[in-house]
């Protein structure tokens, strides 16, 4: 798991690199995509379907879809896709996610949607998987092969090609300008860099693992395209480490959770900000102020915030740094310390941390 997880750069790198059109700035998709650009203009809606940490890639993937191509999203668990009697119909696409490409559910949820008229797109990081196979457009992440049980440098490949994908939707859309398309390139061409830099977390993740081996129970919270990653910080631990784990949106620790945090209950916030978007910055400023509730709750910090934040270490028992990125693609970065304190928490305990107790790598049987 320790080396899927630094293997995270180059497994970016590969699946962003290629898809880049540098010379023109432009996102070089159509082939892979495969669905003629004249319907991808006419759509209004995209589905996205997957289980696990995949589902998680694509709750991002809802901001990413929404901001860059304007087109509404829906994200379902792929065990629960059939049972809601999806109304899917002509002008949508289904987007199945799945590292092995063989995910019963997900392989279901995939038939459902055609049956029902919807194309249907892939992201796999197997070559030749059934689902890859079965779909009319393939959009493979290049990670490398993923044998740690916990998918790590799997999901950071999703999140950036579902990126990609939004990038170039917004382009045939054109809702997406020629400018504002060279500055998203000039951005991913430094994010393999910046994940290397956040793997410098590696030793701080391990520190604060020992400091908090004896809790027995986490909530991660995150607001907006970090919400889902505060679902995966929590997944990986829960299946790792074996350590009870939520994941919540931050503003609805009001509404409930905020009963049960006490100096017994660690958060792990994620709040990091970008410079100069308003609405990222606002967020920040809420994050400031739950920080400040949970802190007067007595509860124990961890914070996840941007490098070079000085009002969050000041309230914060513990932070993380993440270099510095547009918030639609800090996601890809603030995984990566969640990760490794997952893993650091299961070595601590002594715990096999490849093959936790009762999961399998695929889970071909609904
Ligand atoms: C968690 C994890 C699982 C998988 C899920 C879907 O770390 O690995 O939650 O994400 O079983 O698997 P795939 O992506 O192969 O469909």
């Amino acid at each position: 798991m320790l080396r899927e997880i630094f293997e995270q750069p180059e497994a970016i790198e590969k699946t962003i690199r290629p898809r880049l059109s540098l010379e023109d700035s432009r996102i070089k998709m159509a082939d892979e995509v495969n669905i003629p650009a004249e319907e991808l203009r006419r759509l209004n809606r995209i589905n996205i379907v997957a289980s696990g940490t995949s589902r998680h890639a694509g709750m991002a993937g809802q901001y990413m879809f929404q901001e860059l191509a304007g087109i509404p999203v829906e994200v379902d668990y792929a065990s629960e896709f059939e049972y809601r009697n999806p109304a899917i119909g002509a002008r949508e696409i289904t987007i199945v996610i799945t590292q092995s490409g063989e995910t019963a559910d997900t392989m279901a949820a995939q038939r459902l949607a055609k049956q029902k008229g919807s194309r249907t797109i892939a992201i796999s990081n197997v070559e030749g998987s059934t689902i890859a196979r079965e779909a009319d457009g393939v959009l493979y992440t290049y990670a490398g092969r993923e044998v740690s049980i916990a998918s790590t440098k799997a999901f950071s490949a999703q999140m950036a090609v579902l990126f990609l994908f939004a990038a170039y939707l917004g382009e045939v859309r054109g809702q997406l300008s020629h400018e504002a398309l060279k500055s998203w390139i000039e951005q991913l061409l430094v994010l393999p860099q910046k994940a290397e830099t956040t793997l410098e977390s590696s030793e701080p993740c391990r520190r604060l693992a020992e400091s908090f081996q004896h809790a027995e129970d986490f909530l991660f919270v995150g607001r907006a395209i970090h919400y889902p990653i505060a679902m995966d910080g929590a997944l990986k631990l829960k299946e790792v480490s074996y350590v009870h784990a939520e994941g919540y949106p931050t503003g609805e620790t009001k509404h409930g959770p905020n009963a049960l945090i006490d100096e017994n209950l660690p958060i792990v916030m994620v709040m990091t900000y970008e410079p100069g978007n308003p609405g990222s910055l606002l967020r920040y400023e809420k994050n400031l102020s739950a920080l400040r509730g949970f802190k007067n709750q007595k509860a124990q910090v961890i914070a996840l915030a941007s490098e070079n934040d000085k009002q969050v270490p000041a309230l914060a028992d513990h932070t993380i740094f993440v270099p510095q990125t547009s918030e639609l693609l800090a996601p890809i970065l603030e995984i990566i310390p969640l990760q490794l304190f997952a893993y650091y928490m299961a070595v601590i305990k002594g715990l096999d941390v490849d093959k936790p107790r009762n999961l399998v790598k695929s889970v071909m049987h609904e």
